[in-house]
Formats: C-alpha cells, structure tokens, sequence
C-alpha cells in the first residue's frame, strides 16, 4: 500500500485504472470506516483512502483543532484492509489557495445545517474536489451521515459525474451506538449514556412502521426523553427518504434522524424505516 501526499503522484500511482473506488475519510478511523473500504474492495477495483480534516467544514467553536490525527496508525488499519493507496494530502495541496468557489447544496441550513452553517457546503466542496483529485469510479459514504449521503448523492446526479455512489451500512456497538470518531471524545458516562439516541430514533421508526402518523408528536416525545437525560438536542426530525423533506403523505419510506449534544460531544444518528401500504392504495 503506498501513502501519497500530492495529486501528480496520485495520478502516477492511478495511470490506466479506470475502476478506482474512493472512499474519503477524515482519519481517526473506526471499524465503521473499515467496513466501508471491504466495501469498496468487492466493487473491484483499486481501492483509494483519503484523509483529510477538511476546515471547511467545521464551524467556528467546533472541534477543528482537537479532531484526532493518527495517520501512522490510520494507514495500519488501511493496508490490512487491503486498501491500495492512502491519499492524505495536506492543506496547500487541497487548498493552494482561498477556496472561493464553493458548492452550495440544498437543504444546507436544515437538520444538521442548522447547527452547522456552513458545514454542508464544506463537505460537497471539499468532495467534488476529491473527486477531480482522484478521479473515481465509485465512492463510497456512510448511511450513518445521512444528510451528507444524501446531498452528495444530489451533487453527483445534478453536475453529472460519473461516479456510482455507495452507501455502507452503519456500524454499531454491541449496546446500539452507532461508531463515530467522536465517541472517543466522551466520558465514561457519556459513553454509558450515549446509546439513548439511536434507542429513541429506532423507537419513533418502530411507531411509524405500526401507522403512527403524529410526526411532530413523536419527535417531542424524542426530545424530551432526551433532554430528561442530560442532552441539548439540536433536532429529532422525521423525513422522507427520497427528498429529506417533512412528510407530505405520499412518502412509502420515511427515515427518523437525530442529533443532539452529551456533555462537549455532538452526536447523529438515524434509523430508515418504510411505511405499510394500504392494500388497493
Ligand atoms: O464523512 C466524513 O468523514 C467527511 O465529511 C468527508 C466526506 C470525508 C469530507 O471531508
């Protein structure tokens, strides 16, 4: 496995591969992250990790400077994986300079856009350029980012790249938590806390697959369990799946998202979950 810093070298190392699969990370990598790279191994091709903390994406106050960089083990994990290259390019060759073009997603300032301006914008900028860097074939993205999937999905399909998106599955602990490079931020009883959030999304998912219909009723109820357990909630939000949209009533597949706050450490999470149709509808 070879790990490349620039572009020209990453071309070198890539010349005639027309299968390459691109699966962008921000290191600190997780078993979450692994299982997305075995997924990329069975699309085929050559299989290219990135890394990069990317600043666009975080906020002013975020965790920007405290995000773990552990590239030496990173790559550890990679090459037993079976990745073929590590792309870890550094600030001046993915920012040479201010990046004033930027792409500006829909649905940038809801759900997680709402506590995060900007971030949405950060990600998909940050991702195209990834994307001409590399030049993949396919790539591959965590459901557990939902909004993220869903908005590069949007990007890929309306600037008509040609590049198959990939969802991996999320990855769990044995007690539900879905696993996030920021788990590592919370305290133990954070930790002991923190599978209250996926308990509560799979819970609303539950109701609304047995026909509950009261969106706004379900999502309180989410919210001020939560809150009776020591988190800031930022949202709990039922969508639809094809348009991250409030349900209209016409959706057959809705997906309940959270985020919300234990202590200094922001989690999401989302459960997916269809809707029975009545016979003859
Ligand atoms: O999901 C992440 O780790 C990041 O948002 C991504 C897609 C690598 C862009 O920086």
């Amino acid at each position: 496995m070879r790990v490349v810093h620039h572009v020209a070298e990453l071309r070198e190392r890539l010349a005639g591969q027309d299968r390459t699969v691109l699966v962008p990370t921000m290191g600190n990598l997780h078993a979450g992250h692994l299982a997305l790279v075995r997924q990329a191994r069975a699309a085929g091709g050559p299989v290219v990790a990135s890394i990069f903390v990317n600043p666009l994406q975080f906020g002013a106050g975020e965790d920007y400077g405290r995000y773990p960089r552990t590239l030496e083990a990173d790559c550890a994990l990679l090459e037993a994986e079976g990745a073929d290259c590590v792309f870890a390019p550094d600030m001046a060759e993915m920012y040479p300079e201010p990046q004033t073009v930027q792409v500006l997603p829909p649905l940038a300032d809801e759900l997680c856009g709402a506590s995060r301006p900007g971030h949405f914008q950060g990600v998909c900028t940050v991702v195209l350029k990834l994307f001409n860097m590399v030049r993949p074939c396919c790539a591959v993205f965590g459901r557990k980012d939902y909004q993220q999937l869903f908005l590069i999905r949007a990007m890929t399909r309306q600037f008509n790249l040609p590049i198959t998106i990939l969802a991996g599955d999320t990855v769990r602990a044995a007690d539900g938590l879905a696993l996030s490079s920021r788990n590592g931020y919370l305290t133990p009883a954070e930790r002991a806390e923190a599978p209250r959030l996926y308990t509560v999304l799979r819970d609303i998912a539950t109701r609304l697959s047995s026909d509950e219909r009261d969106y706004p009723g379900l999502e309180r109820a989410a919210r001020d369990e939560l809150a009776a357990h020591g988190w800031r909630v930022d949202y709990v939000s039922v969508r639809g799946q094809a348009t991250l949209l409030p349900p209209t009533g016409d959706e057959t597949a809705l997906v309940v998202l959270g985020a919300a706050r234990l202590g200094n450490t922001r989690l999401i999470d989302n459960v997916e979950t269809g809707l029975r149709v009545a016979p003859g509808a």
